[in-house]
């Protein structure tokens, strides 16, 4: 083939030799774990679009197969790094996608999706399913800790920067997923019915999933449920109509695990395959992620005339110009595998593990003074990897597997307070699981009492979390609660550290504590990162992603949820949330002045320039996240009375001023009216810039 044409050109003179075998087989990606050694030969001779699961060196045998058949087209290998090359045991286990969240940092993200890249490009894979830009407002659902959190502009943009560097030098594609409004599904279960009306989708659903779009993301998944009762598998409207022709996604939409078969065998939509293969091929998925059977069903379909080729050849030139994109077709180079876990990773990571640290209350004791001397290390989840590495790693997929240790370094925070405060000074006792009958907390308890302050660290484990796991109750499980009261009990300051999934009920703790550190699922540092907040080696910087309820039965409880007019209020809970959006503390005290605008009155088409001045007031140097904040005062529908629209994160002397300057493009603040209309109306918009949705300055901006 001649390589001097455009990819397009290659494309084309690739398809116009292709047979409907080979375009139809290009359609079909299949799990490498579920192959029998029978199917495994049948699928490599057939020549197949895509494996998934596969790792390192056996890549290399299925593209050598590859490399065999008549047009030697090479599979593409997708893998779920969603936070590293997890799934690989030895590669670098960044902080979640909701730890991470807290960073508010663009760059470091879009580092991180740099460095995935090059990992899981060594170990001979070319695809990630990430990231995820469902958002998780209902945290009842098992799949909140794969999110940014709970904001669309805030999910928009820190998925632009991951797809940026997981695509930086065409090293792999991303996979911009769960398309659409996978997290909003009623009650919180996973895999259901979203009861949201396009008018909403279009405000808040789909704008992370544009902002993708359109910074080039390489593929789209289609999500496992339904909206408005219509199976996203099957929908036109919103594959082909909304992301391939409005938007103008150009890259191909893969459904996710099984859902053609799904059409019939869950949603009963069909009660045969080859009409769901036909449904999910009109309405726009590219490429079926499993259900076998759609080879023979396409191919069924082609030779009855049933289904128009035009489709069928316009999945397969989105996938071919992928793979061109890719050098698939050109010998690529990969990196050397020693990239992977590298140095240069493991510093990377363990920026991103501090900086996704939230500090959410602190009486003083933070960080702890010289008279401690000894300090108790008490939890269950305090030496736990699995715990602290959340989901999506080899401990829990393909399959999970029981007795694995990790082959990196990787710090619990057990093992970050003995090195940072020396094992002399560290006693520790598990206290209780997370589950389960048995405790020790009367030994916890006595270990507490000698010494001079208490890190107990709690949450959740993986069997609370992930797909099948949605949760109705928030509340500590197990014994925990019980732990952390007889541990205030003992007068001693308790610093609580939670590793968990998912924000959970902590309004005792928030009463209670001296201080409250959140990590999340932390990857490998978290630990570290966590004992050195604790010493003080670092200011916090993280600020919450996402909103922490009172009650399980206070969920929703995101920061943008409209007033009501009655109050708003549950008679049986106090008014507002135990931790908001945007909440997190520094060491430093930062005080904002100066707000102006570049234009106090502004056309749609405008972008005026928002400035304040932020003074570090602490003793020590720190970054401090400032956000903006829009309320459109009088809106023809209702909005929220703060929309997040801007951030910015910035790093300050201790004692200094800095100015920082946000765009806001005034397009931002177009509503989607009921007849599906973006307008921008007139009238008065307060903007307001501060530390989060509580604390901030506020001006009016006029748009005529
Ligand atoms: C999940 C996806 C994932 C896929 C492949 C599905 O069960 O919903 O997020 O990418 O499996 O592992």
């Amino acid at each position: 083939m001649d390589t001097n044409l455009s990819i397009d050109e290659r494309v084309e003179d690739l398809l116009s030799r292709m047979t409907d075998e080979e375009k139809v087989g290009q359609m079909l990606q299949v799990s490498y774990n579920m192959l029998s050694p029978e199917d495994y030969e049948k699928y490599q001779n057939l020549g197949i679009g895509s494996f998934l699961h596969v790792l390192g060196e056996d890549t290399e045998k299925i593209r050598q197969k590859a490399a065999n058949t008549r047009l030697s087209i090479p599979p593409l290998f997708g893998i779920d790094a969603i936070h590293g090359h997890c799934l690989l045991n030895g590669a670098t286990v960044f902080p979640s996608q909701l730890a991470m969240s807290s960073s508010f940092n663009r760059e470091l993200i879009y580092e991180m999706g740099k460095a995935t890249a090059l990992e899981v490009a060594a170990d001979g894979l070319d695809w990630t399913f990430s990231p995820v830009l469902c958002l998780a407002r209902d945290l009842r659902w098992g799949r909140v800790n794969e999110t940014f959190g709970e904001d669309s502009y805030l999910a928009g943009e820190l998925g632009k920067a991951i797809i940026e560097g997981y695509e930086y030098d065409n090293n792999i594609i991303a996979c911009a997923k769960h398309y659409l409004a996978y997290g909003e599904a009623t009650g919180g279960r996973d895999a259901y019915d979203s009861e949201v009306t396009e008018r909403k989708i279009r405000e808040v659903f789909l704008p992370p999933f544009k902002k993708a779009a359109d910074s080039g993301c390489g593929s789209v998944m289609t999500a496992y449920g339904s909206i408005d009762s219509q199976p996203i598998t099957a929908s036109k409207r919103l594959l082909r109509e909304i992301l391939k022709e409005e938007i103008g996604f150009d890259g191909f939409i893969v459904t996710d695990w099984e859902n053609v078969r799904s059409l019939m065998t869950n949603q009963h939509v069909t009660d045969n395959l080859t009409d769901a293969s036909k449904l999910a091929v009109e309405a726009g998925n590219d490429m079926s992620m499993n259900t076998h059977e759609f080879y023979e069903c396409m191919l069924s379909l082609i030779r009855d005339s049933k289904i128009d080729i035009n489709f069928i050849n316009d999945a397969v030139r989105r996938i071919l110009r992928v793979k061109f994109k890719l050098g698939l077709f050109d010998n690529k180079q990969r990196p050397d595998r020693s990239v992977i876990a590298c140095k240069e990773h493991k510093e990377l990571n363990h920026k991103l593990a501090r900086e996704s640290l939230v500090l959410l209350k602190n009486n003083g004791t933070l960080p702890l003074k010289g008279d401690i001397k000894k300090i108790a290390v008490i939890g269950p989840n305090a030496d736990d990897v699995r715990a602290q590495y959340g989901d999506w790693t080899f401990f829990s997929h393909p399959v999970p597997k029981e007795n694995v240790t990790p082959k990196t370094d990787y710090y619990t925070v057990l093992r970050g307070m003995n090195e940072i405060f020396g094992k002399d000074n560290i006693v520790y006792n598990k206290g209780c699981d997370i589950f389960g009958e048995e405790n020790y907390i009367d030994k916890a308890v006595s270990i507490a009492k000698d010494s001079d302050a208490i890190v107990c660290v709690i949450g959740d484990c993986l069997a609370q979390n992930g797909e099948y796991r949605d949760r109705a109750n928030l509340e500590l499980s197990g014994y925990q609660k019980e732990l952390i009261e007889k541990l205030v009990n003992t007068k001693k300051p308790v610093i609580a550290v939670l590793v968990n999934c998912k924000p959970l009920c902590i309004s005792y703790l928030k009463d209670k504590c001296s201080a409250i550190i959140e990590m999340f699922n932390g990857g490998d540092f978290g630990g570290l990162a966590v004992a050195e907040l604790i010493k003080g080696m670092f200011n916090p910087s993280g600020k919450l992603s996402i909103s922490f309820p009172q009650h399980s039965a206070q969920t929703p409880c995101y920061y943008n949820q409209y007033t009501g007019w009655h109050g708003g209020q549950y008679v049986d809970l106090n008014k507002g949330n135990v931790y908001t959006f945007g909440d997190g503390l520094s060491y430093s005290e930062f005080k904002y002045s100066n707000l102006r605008l570049s234009k106090t009155t502004a056309s749609a088409d405008d972008i005026i320039k928002i400035s304040v001045d932020v003074t570090n007031n602490g003793d020590m140097d720190g970054k401090e996240t400032v956000m903006l904040f829009v309320n459109d005062v009088v809106s023809s529908i209702l909005t929220p009375t703060k929309e997040l629209k801007g951030f910015e994160k910035v790093f300050i002397k201790a004692g200094d001023t800095k100015t920082v300057t946000i765009k806001l493009p005034i397009k931002e603040l177009s509503i989607v009216t009921p007849d599906l209309k973006y307008v921008v109306e007139s009238g008065e918009f307060e903007i307001m810039v501060g530390r989060n949705t509580h604390e901030y300055l506020s001006k009016i901006l006029t748009v005529k």
